[in-house]
């Protein structure tokens, strides 16, 4: 459905000074996709996204639409085409002296429908958003998350196939968040609407994207289904970016900062173990002793559902024959099982990532 071909955004502040913010970006993005694109600040995603309307136009590549070359448009055409794509920001960016009414029906006003019609039209889509009854409030008498409810309407005024969100939860509180999140689901599920997800946090990601890019110094590092980048992520920064997700580093912080740990005796590792799906119903604790005799305690263990996969993660100790825990290690890694031996270093106590 979108399909950007080898684009790249040169900025050019002075004279010889260009800032490359995105690189040679392919991505193909198909109808009903909710498709995150996940980096940190200045990693080049909204002007990425920004790319996908020709808000920004690409130094060099095409971005094509159903078929179109939005690239190649005249300013008419173009201004047309752009009424089937829809976006909102982290701020909002309502109009603090309209009412959320107003607010809405200003997005109707070349869509050439006649005042009942967009009066009619307004009801509906703040109806579908869940703020029927602010209509007639102003922005500022509204939460962050009502705002964000207001701003999807508007986006949505036009009946627009694509729908993009430039770090649209940011500015929410986690509770809140969830309640956009599960909002854009729906509007997915029942409108078919394709959603365009930038966000600095996985867990965004983990909650509603079906696909995921990972975005660094302009370029896409990595790319594919959620389950498959949250399974088998390939790219440090990606790995980075789970942990956080999962919270198995301030798993591992509690853990460390206990006087339990450092009591972790010479037969003893410290191991960071991850697997997904059926994995989840193997008996593999009680495996590694009835094999191995290597004895298994749990520390820390979360299990996440992504697009209806359980993905665990478990922190363990080991504790055994040297030579049993490796052929435990090797036991769980032939079952696909993520591990991670952790080396902790008691003089500058920090954890260093195993090597098996
Ligand atoms: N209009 C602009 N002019 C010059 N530099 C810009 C402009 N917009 C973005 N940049 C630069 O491009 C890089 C990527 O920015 P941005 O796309 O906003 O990243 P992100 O959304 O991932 O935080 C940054 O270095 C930023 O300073
Ligand atoms: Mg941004």
């Amino acid at each position: 459905m979108i399909d950007l071909k080898d684009i790249s955004v040169t900025f050019t502040k002075e004279k010889d000074k260009e800032i490359h913010a995105v690189k040679d970006v392919n991505l193909h993005i198909q109808t009903g996709d909710v498709y995150g694109i996940v980096g940190y600040s200045g990693a080049g995603k909204s002007t990425l996204v920004r790319v996908i309307n020709l808000l920004q136009r690409p130094t060099t590549g095409t971005v094509t639409i159903d078929g179109t070359e939005l690239t190649s448009l005249k300013d008419k055409a173009l201004r047309e085409k752009r009424k089937e794509i829809g976006m909102i920001f982290q701020h909002f960016n309502l109009m603090n002296s309209r009412t959320i009414f107003e607010n809405v029906a200003f997005s109707l006003k070349y869509s050439g429908k006649s005042k009942q019609e967009r009066q009619q039209k307004v009801a509906e889509l703040l109806n579908l958003v869940g703020i029927a009854d602010k209509a007639n409030s102003y922005p500022s008498q509204l939460s962050g998350g009502q705002k964000q409810r207001v701003a999807i309407a508007r986006a949505l005024a036009n009946d627009p196939s694509i729908l993009l969100c430039d770090e649209a939860t940011s500015a929410l509180d986690p509770k809140t968040t969830l309640q956009i999140l599960s909002l854009l689901k729906d509007l997915n599920k029942k409108l078919g609407l394709t959603i365009i997800l930038i966000t600095h946090e996985m867990q965004v990601v983990k909650e509603i994207c079906n696909k995921v890019a990972v975005m660094q110094a302009g370029k896409i590092i990595e790319k594919g289904s959620s389950i498959q980048v949250f399974s088998q992520p390939k790219q440090v920064l990606t790995r980075d970016f789970i942990r956080t997700a999962t919270h198995i580093d301030q798993a591992l912080e509690t853990i460390l900062s206990s006087k339990k740990f450092s009591l972790l005796a010479d037969n003893e590792w410290l191991v960071e173990l991850a697997y997904v799906g059926d994995q989840t119903n193997e008996p593999l604790i009680a495996q590694l002793y009835s094999r191995y005799q290597v004895t298994t305690n749990i520390l820390y263990g979360n299990v996440e559902i992504i697009q209806d996969v359980p993905l665990g993660s478990l922190v363990v100790t080991l504790a055994g024959e040297e030579n049993q825990r490796h052929q435990a290690l090797k036991y769980l890694q032939k079952l696909g099982v993520y591990t991670n031996v952790l080396k902790y270093h008691q003089e500058s106590a920090k954890v260093v990532m195993g090597g098996f």
